[in-house]
C-alpha cells in the first residue's frame, strides 16, 4: 500500500525556512526519513508539496483511490482551511496531522486546527520524526506490522 504524504504552502522551502523554528532538514530529508520508516512497515510512500489549497484538496480526493493513509502537514491552511476538513471528512482514509513545531508553544492564532476534529490523530513539536511517528500510526491504523 502507498501512504500519501501531503506538505502544504511554504513547506518547500523547508530547511532554509525559519530554521530557529523549523529546523534545518528538508523535504528531500523528510523524503528519506518516510520511505526508510514505511518500507519497515511494507508500505511505500508518495510524498508531495503544493502551495495550493485546491491542489490539496485534490490529492486528498485521490487518496479514496491510491492511499492506505494520510499523513498531512497543511502549513498555514491548518489555521484557515474548512475546505480542506470537508475534503477529509469526505474520505474515509486514516490520516494524521503533523506539524514540525509544536504550535501550541507559539501565536495564538496557531492554536485552533480546522482539521484535528475530522484525522485519527495530531503530532506537532517533533520536527522531522514526526513524520515517522505518523506513518507509525498510519501503519498500526492500516493493520500492517513491521
Ligand atoms: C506548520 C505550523 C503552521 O502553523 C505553519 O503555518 C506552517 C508549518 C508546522 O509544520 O509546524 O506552515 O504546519
Amino acid at each position: 500500500g502507498t501512504v500519501f504524504v501531503l506538505n502544504g504552502p511554504n513547506l518547500n522551502l523547508l530547511g532554509t525556512r525559519e530554521p530557529e523554528v523549523y529546523g534545518s532538514a528538508t523535504l528531500e530529508d523528510v523524503r528519506a526519513l518516510a520511505e526508510a520508516r514505511a518500507a519497515s512497515h511494507g508500505l511505500t510512500v508518495d510524498v508531495r508539496q503544493s502551495n495550493h489549497e485546491g491542489v490539496l484538496i485534490d490529492w486528498i480526493h485521490e487518496a479514496r483511490e491510491a492511499a492506505v493513509g494520510i499523513v498531512l502537514n497543511p502549513g498555514g491552511y491548518t489555521h484557515t482551511s474548512v475546505a480542506i476538513r470537508d475534503a477529509l471528512a469526505a474520505v474515509d482514509v486514516p490520516a494524521v496531522e503533523v506539524h514540525l513545531s509544536n504550535v501550541h508553544a507559539r501565536e495564538q492564532f496557531r492554536r485552533h486546527s480546522y482539521l484535528s476534529p475530522v484525522v485519527d490523530a495530531v503530532i506537532a513539536g517533533a520536527g522531522v520524526h514526526g513524520y515517522e511517528y505518523a506513518l507509525e500510526h498510519i501503519a498500526r491504523l492500516a493493520g500492517r506490522r513491521a
